[in-house]
């Protein structure tokens, strides 16, 4: 079981001649079975939280602690490759593998077989609800809906207990949005993921167990 806590998180995005203080100061703990959503208006850091908290970099200040080790002290390849799934709005699919393929990759990298990863590709397929022949489809050939199905499938298949989502239903229609957000409701209270998803519809955050929001760089 994971414990996620954020302490006085600062971030500043830095360039040659810029400096944007992203993220200012923010605490929060996330517990598994739990799912938390993060709203708040278009640059108030939303997405620099979450990319801090998959292991993306660490924060200017402040700590990102997952099982109450910062990721500072962390190989940050390892603890994404073991530690956190991200799902995102443009599903960011493999468009040269199946969707079985896509699925098995993070299995693979782990070090898993390829014909365990193909079983165990084939019990995600069935456990997001899509039909067995999208098996040897490609991403193109799926709806954004069905789409969305793989990414998650291939999270789950990465067996953490922390899954991150940032708008994972940007670009579904109403029907999908309440499906996908259902699945990611029912993965922390039936199987006890810790999920936090970012998202815009108020109608999702409602949903939630716990609805952070942010304003400029804080939570309110
Ligand atoms: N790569 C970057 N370089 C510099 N500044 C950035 C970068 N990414 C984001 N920012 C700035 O950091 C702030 C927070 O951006 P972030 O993407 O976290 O917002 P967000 O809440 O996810 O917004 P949205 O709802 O539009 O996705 C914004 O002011 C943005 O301009
Ligand atoms: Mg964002």
């Amino acid at each position: 079981m994971s414990t996620f806590e954020l302490k006085d998180v600062r971030y500043v995005y830095k360039t040659q001649y810029q400096s944007v203080e992203a993220v200012k100061g923010v605490s929060a703990v996330f517990e598994t079975g739990r799912l938390y959503a993060v709203m708040g208006a278009s640059g108030s850091g939303k997405t620099t939280l979450l990319s801090l908290m998959a292991g993306l970099d660490t924060p200017t200040s402040g700590e990102v602690l997952c099982n109450g080790v910062s990721t500072e002290k962390m190989n940050l390849s390892k603890y994404r490759r073991e530690n956190v799934a991200v799902i995102y709005q443009d599903f960011r699919l493999f468009p040269l593998l199946t969707v079985a393929e896509n699925i098995m990759y993070p299995m693979e990298q782990r070090g898993i077989k390829t014909s365990s990863a193909r079983e165990k590709a084939a019990e995600l397929i069935a456990r997001v609800g899509l039909p067995e022949m999208a098996a040897d489809r490609f991403p193109a050939m799926l709806s954004g809906g069905e789409q969305q199905r793989v990414a998650i499938a291939r999270a789950l298949g990465m067996d953490t207990d922390v899954l991150l989502a940032d708008e994972p239903t940007g670009n579904l229609d109403e029907e999908n949005t309440a499906k996908i957000f259902g699945m990611l409701l029912d993965l922390a209270h039936k199987d006890g993921y810790c999920v936090v998803v970012v998202t815009h519809d108020e109608n999702l955050g409602a949903r939630a167990d716990i609805c952070l929001r942010m304003r400029d760089g804080k939570l309110v």
